[in-house]
């Protein structure tokens, strides 16, 4: 199993939008993948109309086993499942704090199930934590969306220390271009100097597209509901960019 990130301390940047596409691709392609919901606000598990079971929460979480197991639930799709998540995982710092080994409980957990998937997709809250931190040593890779402002720059700057900091492999951290907006120069130029600074960026950019921000009303991934648009062939592109890096072919679906 294979378990990427969509990680960033900011808010609003475009993990959800990416973790859903991608989980959806890869899953077309046959991999069978699982996405997991770690956010409280549960934007992934909205998005395919799937709800944690009532009595699920953020300490059975991280207790792990048959609590995982009871509460990973079948998607539409073929090949992918969604663990969802709940409002009381605003408190899974607190819960993971608890427990032994508290920065690597989450690798332990899904060390668990690596059998039964071949992908593995977070969907990140924002913010860095304890949560942020089992997401570091748990992920093979970490994937950003950065838009290209100077305070989002500046935000994946700081990530880029604490990784040095912390002795966390920045190797494994890569940047993609979301909500990019190209008639703006301010966009442009940040880019470029982004791209010219050395870091792992991504090729694929994401543009700002309202089909993109209508997965709210349909519910499903823009690579589901609208396959033939821009949008969804730029998530390809993208997952055909990160399948490469994971080393992984394309698989038929
Ligand atoms: N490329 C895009 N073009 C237009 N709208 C987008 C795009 N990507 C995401 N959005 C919209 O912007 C909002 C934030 O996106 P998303 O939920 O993916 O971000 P996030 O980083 O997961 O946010 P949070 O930090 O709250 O979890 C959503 O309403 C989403 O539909
Ligand atoms: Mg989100």
């Amino acid at each position: 199993m294979i378990t990427l990130a969509l990680y960033s301390m900011k808010g609003g940047v475009g993990k959800t939008a990416a973790a859903v596409n991608l989980a959806h691709l890869a899953s077309a392609e046959t991999y069978r993948t699982l996405i997991c919901d770690l956010d409280p606000q549960g934007a992934s598990s909205y998005y395919f109309r799937i709800k944690a079971a009532r009595n699920f929460n953020s300490s059975k979480f991280v207790k792990g086993g048959r609590f995982i197991d009871e509460n990973i639930k079948g998607t539409d799709y073929p090949n992918l499942d969604l663990l969802p998540s709940k409002l009381s995982y605003r408190n899974l710092d607190l819960a993971l704090d608890d427990m032994k080994n508290s920065k690597f409980r989450l690798q332990r957990i899904f060390r668990e199930i690596e059998h039964e998937y071949d992908y593995l997709i977070l969907d990140c809250p924002p913010g860095i934590s304890l949560v942020s931190e089992n997401v570091f040593n748990a992920s093979d890779y970490i994937f950003v969306p950065l838009i290209p402002t100077t305070l989002s720059v500046m935000t994946y700057e700081k990530l880029l220390e604490f990784f040095t900091k912390k002795e966390y492999d920045a190797g494994r951290l890569y940047a993609f271009f979301s909500m990019v907006e190209s008639k703006k120069s301010l966009h442009k130029e940040m880019m470029e100097k982004i791209e010219s600074g050395g870091q792992n960026i991504l090729r694929t950019r994401i543009p700002y597209r309202s089909d993109i921000e209508r997965m709210g009303v349909y519910r499903e991934p823009v690579t589901a509901f609208l396959p033939q648009s821009d949008s969804a062939r730029i998530y390809a592109g993208l997952w055909e960019e990160i399948r490469g890096i994971t080393g992984m072919g394309r698989a038929e679906g």
